[in-house]
């Protein structure tokens, strides 16, 4: 079980909710109903379930969505909080893959995310090759959609073709941008998990600019809840 489902699992139990009808992106307080007091019951007891030690005031009050309760684990449980390429066993903040047109642009921003702070784990290829597509755009959706991944990041020579491949995979939403704005709003409107680039339609800093903000951006469910309601009619396409 990824840390993400085992987090759902104790916010489940705390709350007394169904774990399927909780998402990351879901706010304890407008989404989930929960008070101030079922928050600190709940971090106490994620504290005592990763064996965390106490949790600081700041991060305390900083903790807003189930996210902000996985990324909490996250951080106090890698050493050192360091950047760098996961092993397998470990979530990371970001799973990458490209295809031979992306492979340039995959390899900078690898760098860039050790420099900015991402743990990420790249799925290849590791040479410019000729390959499919579809082949390294499965290998980060299972990636994302297991939970061992938070994100997916995926570049072909336009985006299209691993946006389309992706788009297959059951619990991936994957938003092809090329600039920051459709990045923050697939996140905002959209709960989009994988972002695709087109390195033949972007360079290096847009695209960097454009995984900051997908990765920076939370999903809002809308005062009416009307995005989660348009997402979850996604969910429905899929059965
Ligand atoms: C490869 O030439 C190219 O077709 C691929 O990278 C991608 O752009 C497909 O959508």
């Amino acid at each position: 079980m990824s840390t993400q489902d085992d987090v759902i699992r104790l916010i489940a139990e705390v709350l007394e909710q169904s774990p399927d009808e909780i998402s990351p992106g879901d706010h304890f307080i407008e989404d989930l109903g929960a008070s101030s007091f079922d928050i600190v019951t709940l971090v106490m007891r994620i504290e005592q379930h990763y064996a965390l030690g106490e949790t600081p005031d700041d991060a305390l009050q900083k903790i807003a969505t189930v996210g902000d309760v996985v990324g909490l684990v996250h951080s106090v449980r890698q050493v050192g909080g360091e950047a760098s390429e996961a092993s397998s066993s470990q979530v990371v903040d970001i799973a990458i893959a490209s295809d031979h047109a992306g492979i340039e642009l995959k390899a900078g921003l690898v760098a860039w995310f050790r420099r900015r702070g991402f743990t990420y784990v790249d799925l290849g290829p590791a040479q410019g090759a000729s390959v499919d597509y579809p082949e390294f755009a499965s290998l980060v959706a299972t990636r994302v959609v297991s939970g061992d991944a938070e994100r997916g990041v995926l570049i072909c020579g336009t985006g299209i073709g691993m946006s389309i491949a992706a788009n297959k995979v059951r619990g991936v939403r994957a938003a092809l941008v090329s600039e920051p704005v459709s990045a923050e709003l697939a996140r905002q409107h959209n709960d989009a998990n994988v972002l695709c680039l087109g390195a033949r339609v972007i360079g290096d800093m847009m695209a960097e600019r454009c995984v900051e903000r997908f990765m920076t951006t939370r999903f809002e469910a809308g005062d009416d809840g009307r995005h989660r309601r348009r997402v979850q009619r996604i969910q429905a396409l899929e059965s």
